[in-house]
């Protein structure tokens, strides 16, 4: 029975040991491929309810699970749904779980509920990003590239750029890169970096253009105008951002010759990345995408290998 039969919400219940495990088989799938698998009895069924939308993350886990020859079903359509009718999110997920799945990977908008609901759970749920608190699989891919590109995550300087506060991008990595032995900085609009004090604590504030200078990592984040209170949304206009804050080959002639520059998706291009930056040699934007499907089938796999699955050599 593999040790990950359980839920991920964020990446604080990720002992070390866990996270070198996945470290390791994401690793094995993007370098040797994905394992033959035999299944003795039905495959594992995994249910994708994406209560927000997604691109990346949805795919990536759809394509994971192919890869590995699991079975998929997607609810990502809301108005398709009898939550048109007034059944709530808790009711819905709890439905599809009372037809036989095998693990539940959600994605949810709000800050709570998620965390109410598995105790009501019997098979692990996987979160695809929950509100502005966590997106643990974000994180992991991230620093999976992180290390992928630079050896090691001991010693890295990774310096987050913008819309820190409605980012749950942001706070996984801050806690999941800072375990791991990273300095992690921060910069932007001062009325988006506001964190909670659990992570506050573990981040440097920077202008721009220092952190610029000292980071190996700089990672732009999206601007969030869907999660913005109505007086910030007219505080904050795109093209005063892009000129202050955004990521530009001008910046970027300050900033380390090897570094990498990572961004979680999707981008507002010539806001947060002036769209020559994706032709900069130090851009790992789309080597994140495909690494997520890497760590993706890497939890997958050790979330739900069990004795039911046999496996080729
Ligand atoms: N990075 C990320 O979560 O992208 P999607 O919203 O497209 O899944």
């Amino acid at each position: 029975m593999s040790i990950f039969h359980r839920s991920l919400l964020d990446v604080d219940s990720l002992t070390p040991e866990n996270i070198e495990l996945l470290f390791h088989r994401a690793h094995q799938f993007s370098t040797r491929g994905y394992p033959e698998m035999k299944f003795t009895s039905t495959r594992p069924l995994v249910a994708l309810l994406f209560f927000e939308p997604s691109t990346r993350t949805r795919f990536s886990f759809k394509i994971a699970a192919k890869r590995l020859r699991f079975s998929t079903v997607v609810l990502d359509d809301l108005a398709s749904t009898s939550m048109r009718k007034g059944e709530t999110l808790a009711d819905t997920v709890l439905n599809v779980e009372a037809m036989g799945t095998d693990a539940l990977i959600i994605r949810y908008g709000e800050d709570t509920e998620l965390t109410d609901l598995l105790p009501k759970l019997k098979t692990p749920v996987i979160s695809a990003g929950q509100g502005k608190i966590s997106h643990p699989t974000q994180a992991l891919l991230d620093a999976f590239t992180i290390r992928q590109e630079l050896g090691q995550m001991k010693g890295q300087k990774v310096l987050i750029v913008g819309d820190v506060a409605h980012s749950r991008v942001a706070a996984s990595n801050i806690k999941l890169l800072t375990r791991l032995g990273a300095q992690v900085g921060i910069a932007g609009p001062e009325n988006l970096l506001q964190l909670p004090q659990s992570l506050s604590t573990n981040v440097e504030v920077f202008d721009l253009d220092d952190g610029m200078r000292w980071a190996s990592v700089v990672m732009a984040l999206r601007i969030q105008l869907e999660r913005f209170e109505t007086g910030l949304k007219d505080a904050v206009k795109p093209h005063q951002y892009a000129e202050r804050y955004g990521i530009n080959p001008k910046r970027l002639e300050a900033f380390s010759a090897r570094g990498l520059i990572l961004h979680p998706g999707p981008v507002n291009q010539n806001v947060e990345l002036d769209s020559a930056v994706f032709a900069d040699p130090r851009c790992r934007i789309l080597q994140q995408v495909s690494n997520g499907v890497f760590m993706r089938a890497a939890l997958l796999y050790e979330t739900l290998i069990a004795d039911r699955m046999v496996l080729d050599a």
